[in-house]
């Protein structure tokens, strides 16, 4: 499998196989593989003829007191693991092939990048926005594939896809959990032993409200307070959890009726490690073990 560098020679590499009439696919990730990601790329080769996966740990979606420095990197494992899962070209380019000296422009969302996420990490879906606006320029994908795990992400990628006319299929694919349940995730590798056993939480609480809805409950303080519960019991602090509609994303008052498709959301640290976590009420299998 092809590690291609500069953004010009991966645009050569994605032509090449166009003018060979092939379908590109394109799955953005920040390395630190783990089965959650290597699903998308198997996704992305039921769509595509021509897979590619870029690794770009993107700085400018991290806050100043964020872990970007830290994040987990690993080019060699993650290159081998995406040649396993049917992926014909990496793109793993360096901070200055993606922000050039002199670059000043960025891709800004509305209201769909202010609640839940964007209400604890100013910038971040601007930095994410910006970063995978270049990898569609530089790949012209003609479908890409995002976890919903990054549920808010999905959301405002879709949006701008649709919002700059960029010919790419913007696919979600449904969240990749541990056989016990925790969503995977390159921050789990964070984890002490005892945090990983309080991490269960998460999907233990939206597991709840998925059950209370099943079994009629529509009230949006109740399902919040029966995830929120859980989660306060291990959680180190709690940035959010929230009931909000699953396209506006706006968050629904505690008095309100929930409709028949309901995101529950998460975000909350187990030591220091900031984990996310959601169901879509209505629409996504109760989380949980098994
Ligand atoms: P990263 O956290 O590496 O995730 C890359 C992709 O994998 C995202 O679409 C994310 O939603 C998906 N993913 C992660 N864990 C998953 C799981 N357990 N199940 C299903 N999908 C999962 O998200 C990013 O990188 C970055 O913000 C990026 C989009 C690459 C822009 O820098």
């Amino acid at each position: 499998m092809k590690v291609i560098d500069s953004p010009d020679a991966m645009r050569a590499d994605l032509d090449a196989a166009r003018a060979r009439g092939m379908r590109v696919g394109l799955v953005p990730t920040m390395g630190a593989l783990h089965a959650g990601h290597l699903a998308l790329v198997r996704a992305a080769r039921e769509r595509a003829g021509y897979v590619a996966a870029s690794i770009f740990v993107n700085p400018t979606q991290f806050g100043p007191n964020e872990d970007f420095a830290r994040y987990p990197r690993d080019l060699d494992g993650d290159v081998a693991k995406l040649g396993s899962a049917g992926c014909d070209v990496v793109f793993a380019p360096n901070a200055t092939a993606m922000y050039p000296a002199g670059e000043q422009t960025r891709v800004r969302v509305g209201s769909l990048a202010e609640p839940l996420c964007g209400a604890f990490r100013p910038g971040h879906f601007e930095g994410v926005a910006t970063v995978v606006t270049k990898l569609f320029a530089i790949a012209g994908p003609c479908v890409s594939v995002f976890g919903k795990k990054d549920y808010q992400q999905l959301a405002i990628l879709r949006r701008v896809a649709e919002d700059l006319f960029l010919p790419v299929q913007v696919v979600g694919h449904p969240i990749v959990r541990e056989a016990d349940g925790l969503a995977m995730s390159s921050r789990n590798a964070y984890l002490s032993k005892d945090e990983r056993v309080r991490a269960l939480a998460l999907s233990r609480g939206l597991g709840l409200a998925a059950r209370a809805f099943v079994a009629g409950e529509r009230r949006a303080g109740v399902l919040r307070a029966m995830v929120r519960a859980e989660v306060e019991r291990v959680a180190t602090s709690i940035d959010y959890v929230d009931v909000a509609d699953p396209k506006s994303l706006q968050v629904h008052a505690d008095e309100a009726q929930v409709g028949e498709r309901t995101l529950v959301a998460i975000a909350c640290r187990v030591g220091s490690t900031r984990l996310i976590d959601n169901v879509v009420l209505g629409e996504d299998p109760p989380p949980g073990p098994g």
